[in-house]
């Protein structure tokens, strides 16, 4: 394909390293079709004739129909998918494949295969995070009013609702899914005919060949074009950013599922056994979106740490963007479909929840707000008071709710009987009724809220 100005061709090691078609071949579709689309608009210009471009044309559709049967050959010495093809297309229709890359550079080339390819895996990662945010609301609409205790310093702090729970990771979800929407936006933008770093001077229509591919427009400037990976790095940073948030479901399932803690039973088809301890049921998969999320981070960091150095435009380093997107990508849709069956299909143990929810004093800050309210006491004085109460419970192992009126007088007079009925978990719940707060009325609305943006009603 260049051998023009060589004595010498390269040696073993050369085409090794060059060759990124063990990768990128990967982007077949993309690369046909972006084909197809500068062929067409080559004839529309009265660049190459029609007749050539209809050679050129159905000479691609054979090579794809190949490529669908039987796979894309991986010949190291035609280094890519670009040159793969072309060479395949030499085979079939003869010297006039040659045409097809008038006005047309591998640089831009590879950048507009690239970026359909994205673009894909930001709408597949789309649809498989719609389906988690599906299973998410549909638990917490069936979980609205189960009692479990809510944590901060994974130290028990106060009642929560399972259904608020799990609404938490609906709105994660729900920002993972504006930054693909984003990142989309900002992805759509054709670099064809940027040619190899200066646009051409061939007289191409670059607003034909956008449209043919579905983007919103030509990329404004040859240079930007040829050498940008942004949409790969935001592609990264959305897929980053979303596994951090799977993996964090990931660690509570997996702590949940703990015998110590018992809140849940996870789907037996996303657990593994033990090949020593029969009585195990391993949170495997979990433990794995945890650890994928690593991964994913890992593949954003390189491929950051590949671009920062580079002078514009092309250079070969950028060859390197692909792996880790390919791998990210293939981590991610793993990732949610895992965490999607665990959500969908697991059993969360509410009685344990509830008992869980009743220890550790975690009615005590709605003491607290009792005294404030029913008896006009400043909160930091409230505190003290409760405080109080916690210990002589815990000196007597007992629940706050437990403790006999005359000792929760003998702290402080103003308390009285009344104070009982904010005691329980279910009235601490049902009070905190603020906007997006954990009441079951409140998670009813975001449930409400949420079907209406999923359009599941
Ligand atoms: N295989 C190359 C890549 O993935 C295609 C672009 C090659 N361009 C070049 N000037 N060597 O980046």
């Amino acid at each position: 394909m260049w051998g023009g100005r060589f004595a010498e061709g390269p040696s073993a090691i050369m085409r090794e390293i060059n060759a990124s078609i063990p990768f990128d071949k990967a982007l077949w579709r993309q690369d046909i079709a972006g084909s197809l689309a500068h062929a067409a608009m080559l004839a529309k210009q009265g660049i190459v004739s029609d007749a050539d471009a209809k050679t050129i044309q159905d000479g691609l559709a054979q090579v794809a129909a190949e490529y669908e049967k039987d796979g894309v050959p991986e010949d190291w010495d035609l280094e890519d998918i670009h040159m793969t093809t072309e060479a395949r297309l030499a085979e079939i229709v003869g010297p006039v494949a040659g045409r097809l890359h008038t006005a047309r550079s591998r640089n831009d080339q590879v950048a507009t295969d690239f970026r359909l390819w994205v673009r894909e895996a930001l709408d597949d990662m789309d649809a498989g995070l719609a389906a988690l945010q599906r299973a998410l609301v549909t638990r917490a609409q069936e979980h609205a009013e189960t009692i479990m205790p809510g944590f901060t310093h994974l130290q028990t702090a106060q009642p929560v609702t399972l259904g608020h729970h799990l609404l938490a990771y609906y709105e994660m979800i729900r920002r993972d899914r504006s930054r693909i929407a984003d990142a989309r936006i900002r992805l759509n933008e054709s670099p064809l005919g940027s040619a190899a770093l200066a646009g051409t001077g061939f007289p191409i229509d670059r607003d034909m060949t956008a449209e043919a591919l579905g983007f919103d427009r030509p990329t404004a400037n040859s240079l930007d074009a040829v050498s940008d990976r942004d949409f790969a790095l935001d592609y990264l940073y959305a897929a980053s950013t979303c596994a951090l948030h799977l993996s964090r479901l990931a660690e509570e399932m997996i702590i949940w599922a703990s015998q110590p803690y018992g809140f849940v039973r996870m789907p037996d088809t996303l657990s593994t056994g033990s090949s020593i301890m029969p009585q195990k049921k391993n949170p495997d998969a979990a433990e794995l979106v945890r650890g994928h999320a690593g991964r994913v981070i890992g593949c954003q960091t390189a491929l950051m740490i590949t671009m920062k150095g580079l002078p514009l435009a092309y250079s070969k380093d950028m060859q390197d963007d692909k792996p880790p997107v390919f791998e990210a990508a293939g981590l991610m849709a793993l990732s949610i479909a895992a965490m999607t069956g665990m959500v969908a299909d697991s059993t969360f143990k509410t009685d344990r929840m509830r008992e869980a929810a009743e220890l550790g004093y975690a009615t005590a800050t709605d003491l607290a707000d009792w005294l404030v309210t029913a008896a006009d006491i400043p909160f930091r004085e409230a505190h003290h008071i409760t405080g109080a109460a916690v210990k002589l419970a815990e000196s007597r192992g007992v629940a706050l709710d437990e403790l006999p009126l005359r000792d929760l007088t003998a702290i402080d007079a103003r308390i009285d009987a009344r104070v009982f009925d904010a005691l329980s978990v279910d009235a601490s719940v049902a009070a905190r009724s603020s906007y997006g707060g954990t009441a079951p009325a409140q998670v009813r609305n975001q449930v409400k809220r949420a079907r209406e943006q999923l359009g599941m009603d």
